[in-house]
């Protein structure tokens, strides 16, 4: 891949880190996980209820850090799990701190369900 990546995710269950990890080897990138200061339940129906809060209200959690260098990158790719047919609120935070413009973003995300496409949608909403 021509220019520097970065494979930027948040993961919940592992799922996603796998992914992102894959995608790392194979561009050579750097990989940066965005960790939530409030770590979120570990439970499934403590989280899914806590993610679904989120993102009714809206709310952008803080993270323990983003990467220094984001202007030095060329392409970014971005993952999340599907939550809520949307991005996991970690992402939006970044999404909503990080200035992208210029850049070739490329988003991926797992899901359990498949309402991955809706997820997506949702991407190219946010970002395009
Ligand atoms: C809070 C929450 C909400 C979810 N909502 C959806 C959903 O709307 N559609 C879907 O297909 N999967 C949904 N899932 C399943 C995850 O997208 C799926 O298990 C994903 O691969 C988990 O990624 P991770 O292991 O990186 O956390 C949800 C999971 C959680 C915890």
């Amino acid at each position: 891949m021509e220019g520097k990546s970065l494979v930027i995710f948040f993961s919940w269950a592992g799922n996603t880190r796998t992914v992102a990890r894959l995608i790392q080897k194979e561009t050579g990138g750097d990989l940066f996980e965005l960790l939530p200061v409030k770590a979120y339940p570990r439970r499934y129906s403590k989280c899914t209820e806590q993610g679904k809060r989120e993102f009714q209200s809206s709310v952008l959690p803080e993270l323990q850090g983003l990467p220094s260098e984001l202007s030095s990158y060329d392409t970014v790719f971005v993952g999340t799990p599907n939550w809520w047919s949307t991005m996991a609120p970690p992402v939006l935070s970044f999404l909503a701190k990080s200035d992208l413009a210029g850049k070739r973003i490329v988003p991926f995300c797992t899901y359990g369900g498949g309402q991955g496409e809706s997820a997506v949608r949702a991407w190219l909403g946010r970002i395009g």
